[in-house]
């Protein structure tokens, strides 16, 4: 019986912080965009949940009302009162298009925000999403089996289905899955450097909307306790996280719960990248006519004020620019490679003022050879990896990264260190057993990251080699079809894990 019902389509409800194309700042976005998508297409009915902000547009979205006055129970200093919100829905149109998705509206805390993150009240926003989420589900129609919750700002999501919600009807019978993207990021705090007397065992009762408590409340924390199962964005990144190096201390309690964590994959929507048909890219290529490519390339350095020379080697940097990603490790190196190498650099993202500040001194000190644009931008990246060389991928922790999917799609070349996701997803190069799909290395430090570069370079002078190269990255499957039938699987044994927690 039980068999039978795991087996039929499921609901799924992911609830998060950002979603393509409505909001985006990172990689976030992007799955939350393509796998419901991905999981749609197998039959299942997946839907997203994000806030409303001042940015997203009912209008161009034509999106439709579907509950007005919605009250969600909170606290503040003048006793027990209600925030009201309003809950709208996006419904899809074209093949294209996002799936169904539900944004939240409330006045003060989304619709006069501009941006997605960085106020001081977040956790009050955050768990105003989970609540309002929680709350507009008790009455829908639409009744999800499973809540898929993304990172510390859903935490509270399996805490409150265990406290406040356990008794009710509907939520009872939802699994709580929590998604790791970054565990980085754990609330308000630096979890690194939290007072004993702050310090969140994650037992306590959770604290009502505006109470100042919440600030204290450790929420990434609160999700790997109370969620049915949790799921982090590739295999490598869930064995890791159960260490003290990249476990950012919740790894004890992660091997606690390593019975309930699974590591998946993410992909990349291969409808938005394809080099064959990609409407950004100026010359359509394939494995087997990487010709095209050439072109682009003297597009790109057109495009961005590069000296136009088809034998330079040029790598591109397409990512937020802050500490995870470890673009630092050039600081003591970079001057030596321009100066030694007919390299030139492309720098497209956006972040840390530093970081920003080395490339756009670079760009001034090298100019024709090092462009950027220090700003996020939708196509951009597109026009970048159909015609750079190489990207650079140093991170110091990735739980997948997107950026060296997507670019081995593109047939440009991850030179990357072995971490996280990257661990997954990039094989080394080694030229006598012909094969790899980048250049990789281990240690996280400068000279390890120029020895891989330098190889990068030196193997790109053979045209036959670095081409033979190229088409392994872009024969590898990174669409999302398979990542999702893995999703499947794991749901369906989260809900047996619900089920069993419901007998306890
Ligand atoms: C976060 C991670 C990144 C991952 C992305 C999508 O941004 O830092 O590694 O690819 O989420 O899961």
């Amino acid at each position: 019986m039980k068999f039978f019902r795991t087996k039929k389509p499921l609901k799924i409800l992911f609830i998060g912080s950002e979603a393509a194309p409505f909001a985006k700042v990172g990689g976030l976005a992007s799955v939350m965009y393509s796998l419901p998508k991905a999981l749609s297409r197998l039959g299942h009915d997946a839907r997203v949940m994000i806030p409303r902000y001042l940015s997203i547009d009912p209008t161009q979205y034509e999106l439709s009302m579907v509950r007005e006055h919605l009250k969600v129970p909170t606290k503040n200093e003048k006793g027990e009162s209600h925030l009201i919100c309003n809950v709208k829905l996006f419904t899809p149109k074209k093949d294209e298009d996002p799936v169904c998705t539900y944004f939240l509206e409330n006045q003060e805390y989304y619709e006069q925000r501009a941006n997605v993150y960085g106020y001081m009240d977040d956790p009050v926003r955050w768990l105003l999403l989970c609540r309002g989420a929680l709350e507009f589900l008790q009455t829908s129609d639409w009744k999800p089996d499973i809540i898929v919750g993304a990172d510390w700002q859903t935490g509270y999501i399996s805490n409150l289905l265990r406290t406040e919600y356990k008794n009710s009807t509907v939520l009872s019978k939802v699994t709580s899955v929590l998604a790791i993207h970054n565990m980085y990021h754990q609330g308000m705090f630096d979890h690194k450097f939290v007072q004993e007397m702050d310090y969140d065992d994650g037992h306590s009762m959770l604290p009502a909307l505006e109470d100042p408590r919440l600030n204290k409340i450790n929420a990434l924390r609160r999700g790997i306790m109370h969620s049915d199962a949790i799921v982090t964005v590739s295999p490598n990144y869930a064995k890791e996280i159960l260490t003290k190096e990249y476990g950012e201390m919740l790894d004890e309690l992660l091997r606690e719960r390593r019975a309930v964590l699974t590591g998946i994959l993410n992909g990349i929507d291969y409808d938005l990248w394809n080099p064959e048909n990609d409407p950004y890219v100026a010359h359509h290529f394939d494995k087997n006519n990487l010709e095209a490519r050439t072109k682009n390339k003297k597009e790109l350095q057109e495009r961005f004020r590069l000296n136009v020379d088809k034998d330079a080697f040029i790598v591109s940097i397409v990512s937020r620019l802050t500490r995870q990603k470890g673009f630092d490790l050039l600081y003591p190196i970079m001057d030596t490679l321009m100066r030694e190498l007919p390299i030139q650099f492309v720098v497209l993202g956006e972040g840390e003022g530093d970081l920003m500040g080395f490339f756009h001194d670079l760009e001034t000190r090298y100019a024709g050879r090092v462009a950027t644009h220090l700003k996020y931008d939708p196509v951009l990246p597109h026009i970048v990896l159909a015609g750079t060389d190489a990207v650079l991928v140093p991170s110091r922790f990735e739980p997948c990264g997107l950026t060296q999917l997507e670019a081995m799609r593109m047939g440009a070349i991850p030179i990357a260190r072995k971490t996280g996701g990257i661990a997954d997803s990039v094989i080394d190069y080694n030229p006598n057993k012909e094969i790899g799909t980048g250049f990789v290395f281990e240690n996280f430090d400068s000279s390890s990251l120029m020895i891989a570069f330098i190889r990068a370079f030196e193997n790109h002078r053979s045209k036959k080699q670095w081409q033979e190269l190229q088409k392994r990255a872009m024969e590898e499957d990174f669409s999302w079809d398979s990542s999702a039938k893995k999703y499947t699987e794991f749901f369906e044994r989260a809900i047996v894990f619900h089920n069993r927690n419901q007998q306890k």
